[in-house]
Formats: structure tokens, sequence, C-alpha cells
């Protein structure tokens, strides 16, 4: 589809469209490797190399994402074959093709990104970056300080050594204990697998952020897109950039019924 240059230079962030008419007047636009000086002319963005200065000017195409607030019993797939409960299900009431960065487990709570940005999502994922990921976690029983001490030190799991970056006590809940724990990898159930090798296995495991975007007031199950100045911070953590700290906040309380399943 054809539109005008001044408007494609717009769309592509080069200028707003009256300096792209100047810049254009100037001679400072070429398509195709022609000089381009008329106002009028139309390019094409699928098929015209536009140049500003010599610099050849490229659409950065519009990502979209979004946080959920993902409830316990949802699976982090797009589509689940025994007919459980799924991530398609948020992303269907959005109207985009997006998918989740990473994994939670089913049974595991908070925040989780949609996107459709595969570059930014790889990089928040991918183990050479070491994105951390803080996660609040209430574990049986009552952990001493020298088995914390312990985990801190790293623990020997299946598939090798692993190293929490943080472990802390956050809070007591009647017979068991809820910990913040950093971690820097993905591995499959990594905390759970990290709790149940000091000897207190994980009952609940809420996810307060991810790349620096909390949860915040958003309620189980809801879902929000991310606002532009969100959308710099996720991309600055995917280049290896801290997330600013954010303030814990437990989860709700679950209803009777599942938290006496989970006590
Ligand atoms: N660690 C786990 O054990 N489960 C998750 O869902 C995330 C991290």
């Amino acid at each position: 589809m054809s539109e005008r240059l001044q408007k494609f230079l717009a769309r592509a962030g080069v200028a707003s469209r009256r300096a792209a008419e100047t810049l254009i007047t100037a001679g400072r636009v070429t398509v195709n490797g022609l000089k381009v000086t008329e106002l009028g002319s139309k390019v094409d963005a699928e098929k015209d190399q536009v140049s500003v200065d010599g610099k050849p000017v490229t659409l950065v195409p519009q990502r979209t994402w979004y946080l959920l607030n993902k409830p316990e019993g949802v699976v982090t797939t797009l589509t689940d074959p025994q007919g459980r409960a799924t991530i398609g299900d948020f992303v269907k009431s959005t109207g985009k093709r997006l998918f989740p960065v990473g994994r939670l487990d089913y049974d595991a709570e908070g925040a989780l990104l949609l996107t459709d940005d595969g570059e930014i999502s790889n990089r928040l994922l991918h183990p050479r970056y070491q994105v951390s990921r803080t996660y609040l976690v209430k574990v049986k029983g009552d952990p001493t300080d020298a088995t914390l001490d312990k985990l801190r030190g790293g623990v020997r799991l299946e598939d090798g050594m692993a190293a929490p970056a943080k472990v802390e006590r956050f809070d007591k809940a009647e017979a068991n204990t809820w910990l913040e724990i950093v971690v820097t990898e993905g591995r499959p159930h990594l905390v759970k697998r990290l709790c149940a090798a000091i000897g207190h296995p994980v009952v609940r495991l809420f996810r307060p952020a991810q790349a620096g975007i909390a949860v915040g007031d958003l309620a189980p199950g809801e879902l929000r897109p991310l606002t532009p100045e969100e959308v710099d911070l996720v991309g600055q953590v995917a280049q290896g950039v801290a997330a600013p700290p954010i303030a814990l906040k437990l989860p709700p309380r679950r209803h009777r019924k599942a938290q006496q399943a989970a006590d």
C-alpha cells in the first residue's frame, strides 16, 4: 500500500510530518536511490527503499504487550489437550496473537507477560542474560537460618547445581513460611525443586512482577496492556538493566477450602 513520503517518514519516527516535509524539500530524502523533492510523492513501505542523508529508514513494527495476573489452575500454553483452562483463553480476550513470556506452573500465580515480540521475549528468557525473577513462595514449615544459608549457598538438583540470587524470610503463615526467592534462570519448576531440596516443599508460588512490571492492583485473572513507559522498561530489562525494585505484597488469601488444601 502506498502512502505519502512525509507520512511514511513520520510513521518511521524519523521526524514529525512537517519536519519530514522540510527534509524532502531540502533534498535529503531518496527513494530507491533517487532524490525526491516533491511533497506529493508516494512510497510503498513494503517495496521501496527510503533513505535520509543516505541512511536507510526502516519501520519498527508495533509490538503489543499485556500483563496478566495468572490465577492458579491455568496452564501456560495456548491450548491444552486435556481441556484445562489455558493462557490461550486470556490471549483470545485481547483479540491479538500473543504468546506468554516463559511459563508459570499450573498451580503458580502472578505476573505473566504476553506479547508478540519474539526478540525481547527471547532475551528475557535466555540463560545468557540472567534476568532476575522474584518469587514469593509459601513453603511448608519454618526453615531454620542454617537451612536458608544452605539454600543461599546453592543446592544440587538432578540437572545440576542451582543457587538463588537471594533468599529471605518474608512473612509467617501459621504452620508455613513465606520466602522471597530471586533466581536468574528459568529451569522448569526451579523454585519448587530448590525448596523441596531443603525439605520445605512449596505450597504456594506467586510471582509479584515480571521484568519490572508488577501485578499491583490487577486481580487474579485480570490483564491489561502495558503503558509505553512500561514497554520501554521491559526493553531495558531485556538489555540487562536491573528493574527498579517494587514493593512486594503477598497475593490475596485463598478462600477457605483451597487454603486448607494448600496448608
Ligand atoms: N519455579 C517454579 O517452580 N515454578 C514456576 O512456575 C516458576 C518458577
